[in-house]
């Protein structure tokens, strides 16, 4: 029976190549893996307007507030259901140390922000104001310790003061600092970016830190994130797996960062808002590396942990732009345009096929900073294209992957070529979700799917995209780039046909 159902997939799939270039042949019958809903994660960091502004305005702000927290912000946060939040940095955490951001707001010490503009630190969003931030608006917390220029002494009195429900001195300075109960922190990241802006180690030094470092970070009920590789550093993979092969209570994560940036030069990235194909070309050529960097992590982690105790956690990913003019360039501030809402949603299709070992992903960073969710001016807010991606790519949260194959024409530029479609597909609740992104800027692809022999009442669709690549959505304008309904046709025998267009992100449910 099961070789029949192949063999008619196959059938299908071959009679439709004879008449299209574009096909998605999704295979029902073959979906296992759940999309851990934290692919979905975000990171907030001490850097720029992300916290102070952005998030944080202080209770006697006149921005409307909760407790000091932006009431646009937390409201526009808790629609895009958040699963997850890192903090507090980045290369702040590891010049970061949390008793500086704890008890009376007048006695905590003001400290420089030497890695973001050299700015004054004033420490007043510490632990309390980002763990009670992450239950007001529902997301699980992802901390990162400070091992670059922090203690193991320090580490292990953050995880007893924010977790434990003994009685000890820091449970006690907790109380007296007015949380009783412990928060539920899921998430413990050892150091960030040792081998930059975390402390310049050796991976083989680094292994043995993390070793240290966790032995001591005890507690039930988290996990632990190992620094992992920038980019194509495949050598800082190779080593760090087996310094800790064979460790695995020690460590259920391995973190990748990887920045997409147009022109590949840290010197000279390209502008957030003024770029023409070539720039959009380069760039969205530029971020579908991470498909080919993602695989070639995961070989050498297995090599190591062939069982998989160790997923990987993509804790940085997203555009890197020059900074905007005007802007403090400390500040990563950038705009973002339907070539982000591209990208991302690029991004997310690759995370959700590989979701079987990637457990987590969190885009830099939340508000205002390099690709952002939200970016805010004084009282003032916008949601970007990248936030409308996420809030329509939502329903892939905990869903089961649907795998798929998908056959698709290259999108050309000057002589070089990129797939012009992605996709990744999900079940839940009954209802299948696929999410397909066209990179290409000027033309409409007509794709065929094979959903399956089930007999769908509905299909709906969304779709986010706009008129221009350049199109975003900016303070005191109507918003541009958003969330708009779709129209797609119902399945016949199983096929169905879909007219995706020129630079756009899509979302076809059927029920
Ligand atoms: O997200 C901005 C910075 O990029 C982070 O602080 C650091 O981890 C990375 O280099």
């Amino acid at each position: 029976m099961k070789k029949l159902i192949l063999g008619m997939l196959v059938l299908s799939f071959t009679s439709m190549q004879a008449w299209s270039q574009n096909m998605l042949v999704l295979h029902p019958e073959k979906a296992e893996t759940t999309i851990n809903k934290n692919i979905y994660g975000h990171f907030s960091e001490h850097l720029g307007t992300c916290i102070y502004g952005g998030i944080y305005v202080g209770e006697d702000s006149d921005i409307p507030n909760v407790d000091g927290y932006r009431l646009d912000v937390v409201d526009a946060l808790k629609e895009l259901k958040v699963p997850v939040l890192r903090w507090p940095g980045g290369c702040f955490a590891d010049t970061y140390h949390w008793k500086d951001g704890i008890g009376s707001k007048e006695d905590r010490p003001s400290i420089v922000n030497v890695h973001w503009g050299g700015v004054t630190e004033d420490n007043s969003f510490g632990t309390h104001e980002f763990l009670n931030l992450c239950e007001l608006i529902g997301t699980d917390a992802y901390l990162s310790i400070n091992v670059g220029s922090g203690t193991v002494r320090e580490a292990t009195e953050w995880v007893e003061y924010v977790t434990s429900n003994n009685k000890s001195p820091m449970t006690e300075l907790r109380k007296k600092n007015g949380r009783k109960e412990p928060w539920d922190v899921k998430f413990w990241g050892i150091g960030n970016e040792t081998w930059g802006c975390g402390g310049d180690m050796r991976p083989e030094y680094y292994a043995d830190i993390y070793r240290h470092y966790a032995g001591y970070v005890r507690g039930e009920g988290f996990q632990k994130v190992a620094v992992g590789p920038s980019s194509g550093d495949y050598n800082w993979t190779e080593k760090v797996m087996a310094g800790l092969r064979g460790k695995y209570h020690l460590v259920q994560g391995l973190s990748l960062h990887h920045y997409t940036l147009p022109t590949g030069n840290w010197g000279d990235k390209g502008s957030s808002t003024d770029f023409g194909e070539e720039m959009w070309f380069k760039t969205l050529k530029n971020t579908m590396v991470i498909e080919e960097l993602i695989e070639k992590h995961l070989e050498i982690m297995d090599k190591y942990d062939p069982r998989g105790n160790v997923s990987l956690v993509v804790d940085e990913w997203g555009t890197w732009y020059d900074p905007l003019p005007g802007s403090n360039p400390g500040f990563l501030q950038q705009q973002n345009t339907v070539r982000d809402a591209v990208l991302a949603g690029i991004n997310l299709n690759i995370f959700n096929n590989h979701a079987g070992r990637i457990s987590m992903a969190n885009i830099a960073q939340i508000v205002n900073v390099l690709q952002a969710m939200i970016l805010t001016d004084g009282p003032e807010m916008v949601k970007t294209p990248t936030y409308h991606v996420f809030k329509m790519y939502n329903v892939h949260q905990d869903a089961t992957l649907i795998p798929g194959d998908l056959l698709t024409e290259d999108y050309e530029y000057e002589g070089e070529k990129i797939p012009a479609l992605t996709s990744s597909a999900s079940i839940k609740d009954g209802v299948t979700n696929i999410t397909l992104s066209n990179a290409n800027p000027d033309k409409t692809i007509s794709l065929e799917c094979y959903v399956g022999d089930e007999k769908y009442k509905s299909v709906t669709g969304q779709i986010v995209t706009s008129e221009k690549i350049t199109d975003r959505n900016d303070f005191g304008e109507n918003e541009k780039v958003k969330i708009e309904n779709f129209d797609v046709e119902k399945p016949k025998d199983g096929n169905m046909l879909v007219e995706i267009p020129a630079h756009s992100v899509v979302l076809i449910q059927l029920q």
